[in-house]
């Protein structure tokens, strides 16, 4: 389905000059090639080939979006700030990534309170990018779809402890995939040094550790690979999956729920409510204009 001509021109913005932008950049970009995963570093080259990836320069989220679309379905829609965990989580089941405009404050080049364009562009896109990346960020929001507060607060601590703040190891070294540290210089850095903070990752532990925003977290969770990640959130979140499962038809932006065979008596009330629950994937589907 094509996004509407409203969509394009609000991805489309002229932003103002901030000397940020080259030393975020810069800085981070010697950082990447040391640290960051290789599911990261191929799609750079592309990047910078179609979307305007360079020093000198913001890209737009049109040309990402557009980008992005080829390479995994995924869109963006710019919000002005934090969304609930359910309505973010939400958004990625449908493979949409809300994400912001705005650019830190120049008197601050490495720090921001709240995510920017910088954290969204070079921490995020390159991986959204990367096709099974994108179908581990889909997964843990249609797990969202439906779930308690309390699930769905679990779910949120960990996408924030894998894709905001995820290690895997890769050729025996400890790679960064997680968008919060490869948007922060500092907490980079910090991150692959502090070896005392880092830990297994195991989602039944993970789930109850603090997220922070203000400071650096008191634990970082890595994986021994970025596939380990990914099969780990799964058993976890099937656990409390129960009789339905839901799919998402990546390209044509449809979930559809089916009924496991052998359903018991007992199950056919949690059936009827999850058929409800069709009715909240079509209202957010509309919400997000799908
Ligand atoms: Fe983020």
């Amino acid at each position: 389905m094509e996004r509407s001509c409203h969509l394009t021109v609000k991805l489309r913005i002229r932003y103002p000059y901030c000397i940020c932008r080259g030393t975020v950049f810069r800085e981070l970009h010697k950082l990447y090639v040391v640290h960051a995963c290789k599911e990261y570093l191929e799609n750079w080259p592309q990047l910078v080939k179609y979307c305007g990836y360079r020093e000198d320069n913001i890209p737009q989220l049109q040309d990402v979006n557009v980008f992005l679309k080829r390479k995994t379905g995924f869109q963006l829609r710019p919000v002005a700030g934090y969304l609930s965990p359910r309505d973010f989580l939400s958004g990625l089941a449908f493979r949409v990534f809300h994400c912001t405009q705005y650019i830190r404050h120049s008197s601050d080049p490495f720090y921001t309170p709240e995510p920017d364009c910088c954290h969204e562009l070079l921490g995020h896109m390159p991986l959204l990018a990367n096709p099974s990346f994108a179908q581990f960020s889909q997964e843990l929001g249609l797990a969202s779809l439906g779930a308690t507060d309390e699930d769905v607060e679990k779910l949120a601590t960990l996408y924030f402890f894998t894709v905001e703040f995820g290690l895997c190891k890769q050729d025996g070294q400890l790679r960064v995939y997680g968008a919060g540290l490869l948007s922060s210089v500092a907490e980079l850095r910090h991150a692959v040094t502090a070896t005392q903070k880092t830990k297994k990752f195991d989602p039944e532990v993970t789930c109850r550790e603090e997220c922070i925003i203000t400071a650096f977290q008191n634990a970082y969770y890595y994986t021994d690979s970025f596939e380990e990640a990914k099969d780990k959130m799964r058993q976890a979140y099937r656990k409390g999956e129960g009789e339905t499962r839901c799919r998402h038809v990546a390209y044509s932006y449809r979930i559809a729920s089916r009924r496991s065979p052998g359903l018991t008596s007992s199950s056919d009330e949690r059936i009827t409510i999850n058929s409800d629950i069709c009715l909240i994937f079509i209202c957010t589907a509309e919400r997000f204009g799908i």
